[in-house]
């Protein structure tokens, strides 16, 4: 059977992060791309996605854009996609960001993949209130990724959207793991987590960030950071071993 996985591995978000400063966004990538990231995950709505390509020119070979298409109109979103290919030649993930008109841009945009000029089409969604809507665009299996928000405040997606991923065979990438920035305010002492450090897990972001890549129906988490330093620490928590049923259980007490 064809593998479809994309990890797990730890990618990086950039939304609220470098927008158009070529040169933070260049400290930022290089780093998380030194460390390990293989994944960088933009959109429209962002307003980084001129920088991101400014930062892999002459290393673009070394990871996958996630982008989105973010409009109600199709034509809009062939714009938004050919403006794309000028900035990253192709994009491996286009994703349909936040469901915006997803029956009316899948027929181009499996026309794009036909081309070869997009890896896979994903969809994605922040708010649990349209699971229901992420749940019916999944089954009509004609979506290969599907990006959506997991954290031990989060779990929402642990009723029905994991478990039909995982019937799918879809991978899961993850947003939101620190709930943009909320569970990291109280940071666990070094004792809390010294029954996590034999995983490899020095700080608490790591600590979260393997909690979500140890579910084992997750495949990349994107945490965002406009900080050089904290993609690296980010991306080194994309390895093994990973955590198991009693450290995911102290992990979620430590983030009450
Ligand atoms: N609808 C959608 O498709 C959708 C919606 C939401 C998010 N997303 C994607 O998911 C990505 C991540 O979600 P998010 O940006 O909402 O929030 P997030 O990744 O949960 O949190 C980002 C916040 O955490 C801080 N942070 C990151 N690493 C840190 C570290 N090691 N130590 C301390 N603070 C750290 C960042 O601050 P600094 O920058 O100061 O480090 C930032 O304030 C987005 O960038 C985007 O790519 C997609």
């Amino acid at each position: 059977m064809e593998d479809r996985r994309l990890g797990p591995v730890v990618g990086l978000g950039t939304s609220r992060t470098f927008r158009d400063d070529a040169r933070l966004a260049g400290e930022v990538v290089g780093a998380a791309l030194e460390a390990g990231c293989r994944v960088v995950d933009t959109s429209p709505m962002y307003g980084s996605e001129a920088a991101l390509a400014a930062a892999l020119e002459g290393r673009r070979d070394r990871a996958d854009v996630a982008t989105k298409i973010w409009t109600p109109s199709a034509a809009e979103g062939r714009e938004q996609f050919g403006a794309q290919l000028g900035w990253f030649g192709r994009v491996e993930i286009e994703q349909v960001h936040n469901l915006v008109s997803w029956r009316e841009h899948l027929p181009w945009l499996e026309n794009e993949r036909a081309a070869g000029r997009i890896g896979r089409i994903g969809v994605t969604h922040w708010n649990a209130a349209a699971f229901g809507e992420l749940a019916e665009a999944m089954r009509t299996r004609r979506f290969e990724t599907v990006q959506l928000p997991y954290n031990p405040h989060e779990r929402e997606c642990e009723r029905e959207l994991l478990p039909l991923a995982s019937e799918l065979g879809m991978p899961v990438i993850v947003m939101r793991p620190f709930g943009e920035g909320e569970l990291l305010r109280r940071q666990p002492s070094r004792a809390e987590l010294e029954p996590l450090r034999a995983f490899g897990v020095e700080t608490w972001p790591q600590a979260l960030l393997k909690w979500i890549l140890s579910d084992e129906r997750v495949d990349l988490v994107i945490p965002a950071t406009k900080n050089p330093q904290r993609a690296r620490e980010n991306a080194a928590a994309g390895v093994p071993p990973w955590l198991g049923p009693d450290e995911r259980a102290l992990v979620e007490r430590l983030a009450r």
